[in-house]
């Protein structure tokens, strides 16, 4: 796990002193205490009910990834009923991650119950992109079928259709705001 073999990275963010810091995908949630004695509010990214761990170890905020996502993390529970059974669950504040990337989903997922949404994939196209021309242009030209999902143990789990396709081997469809662009190349 990263925050084991590169300590200085959690060091780094905790001395940057952030309202919210977010640690995800690891089982080991002794950041979450180093976050808290600095007065910041941890956050982490959940797939399913597993989630659970997480607010025994005192993060704040859960973030329900649904399959939706691009970026890293296991594409297992789509956002909308993946967000319904945390906020079943458990009583933290959940924001909803996955596929939302306009006012109609935002409204979705408050309606749904969730405290906000966390936005990835559609930042990914904004004036501070550190994305390409070209993978912002594939990114914003991406249809509703245009997205790939991955091992995730890929590089790039979830990304436009492309070389990577042809690579990983297996397919999934998803709103083109789903897809990383990662395929910049
Ligand atoms: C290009 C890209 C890189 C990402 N990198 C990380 C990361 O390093 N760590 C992390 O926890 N989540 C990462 N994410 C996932 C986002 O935090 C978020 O869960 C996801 O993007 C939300 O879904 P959306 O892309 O449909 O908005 C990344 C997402 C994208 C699109």
């Amino acid at each position: 796990m990263v925050i084991a073999s590169e300590p200085q990275l959690l060091t780094a963010a905790i001395a940057a002193k952030p309202a919210l810091l977010s640690v995800s995908f690891g089982d080991d949630f002794s950041w979450v205490r180093r976050a808290h004695d600095a007065g910041i509010a941890a956050a982490t990214q959940v797939g399913n009910l597993r989630a659970e761990r997480a607010v025994e170890a005192g993060v704040d905020v859960l973030i329900a990834r649904g399959a939706e996502a691009g970026g890293h993390g296991e594409p297992t529970v789509g956002t909308l009923p993946l967000l319904a059974a945390i906020l079943d669950h458990l009583s933290v504040p959940v924001l909803a991650a996955g596929g939302v990337s306009s006012g109609r989903a935002l409204a979705a997922v408050l309606a749904a119950g969730a405290a906000g949404a966390w936005l990835g994939t559609a930042f990914c196209a904004c004036t501070e992109t550190l994305l390409s021309d070209r993978a912002c242009r594939a990114l914003l030209s991406a249809q509703d079928t245009d997205t790939v999902s991955a091992p995730a143990s890929s590089t790039s789990p979830r990304a436009i259709h492309g070389r990577r396709r042809s690579q990983n081997g297996c397919c999934a469809t998803s709103s083109p705001t789903a897809g990383t662009a990662t395929n910049r190349n």
